[in-house]
């Protein structure tokens, strides 16, 4: 399943992190705002219970969530989504994938990872920014793969039809669930997203 949102203030965010010109302390700002967003769309996608609620006034129904939350970001980008997605899912855990995508090859190689206990009814959310050749996420979620869990959903901001369809070939359409904000037109020659934003990792972290 895939979601692209749609929303004017995303947009306007969107244009924010796209834009050359765009500082790294505005950056951050616009893309906190996004994941929030995308934070509040996966929040739709988790299991609740319904339950009782006693109002000052009388007794009705409500809802609770179930399951345990853990949050992936994939290094470096994916570190810029974590706090958004921490207000929603206070008492989640943090996972953390090092991958690095190989400039000329495109192809990315795992430097690091730290995962914490995963039972089977958890739901993981993947947290990165770009998914350009799709390479990373696949990655991603073969290192999950020997893991039994509940759902895995993949919160990116800008993605590429090409990433999207390698993951789609890759896992099953019907067995991933990606949620994004943009869905760009096309990579170049150099695996970069267009139009995009550039590299995320450098303008989040301000090293370009
Ligand atoms: C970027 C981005 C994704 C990856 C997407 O990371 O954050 O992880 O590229 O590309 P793909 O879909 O073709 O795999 P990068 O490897 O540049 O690392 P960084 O975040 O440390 O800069
Ligand atoms: N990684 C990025 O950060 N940007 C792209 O456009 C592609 C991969």
């Amino acid at each position: 399943m895939l979601t692209v949102l749609q929303h004017p203030l995303l947009s306007c965010d969107l244009t924010t992190i796209r834009n050359v010109s765009t500082s790294p302390t505005e950056f951050r700002i616009a893309i906190d705002r996004i994941a929030l967003y995308l934070a509040v769309e996966c929040y739709k996608l988790l299991p609740t219970n319904e339950i009782q609620v006693q109002t000052p006034l009388e007794l009705t129904k409500g809802c609770k969530p179930i399951g345990r939350v853990h949050l992936l970001p994939i290094l470096r980008a994916g570190i810029s989504l974590v706090h958004s997605f921490l207000s929603l899912y206070p008492t989640a855990t943090i996972g953390y994938l090092g991958l690095k995508r190989n400039e000329d090859s495109l192809q990315p190689s795992e430097y690091y990872a730290n995962l914490p206990t995963i039972s089977p009814d958890d739901i993981v959310i993947i947290l990165d920014p770009m998914i350009a050749t799709g390479g990373s996420i696949c990655k991603a979620l073969e290192h999950l793969s020997t893991i039994t869990h509940h759902r895995t959903i993949i919160a990116s901001v800008i993605s590429a039809p090409e990433g999207i369809d390698a993951i789609h070939r890759r896992f099953g359409e019907n067995e991933i669930t990606i949620v994004t904000s943009a869905l760009d037109r096309e990579l170049n020659d150099h695996g970069y997203i267009m139009p995009g934003l550039g590299d995320a990792g450098d303008r989040i972290h301000g090293t370009l």
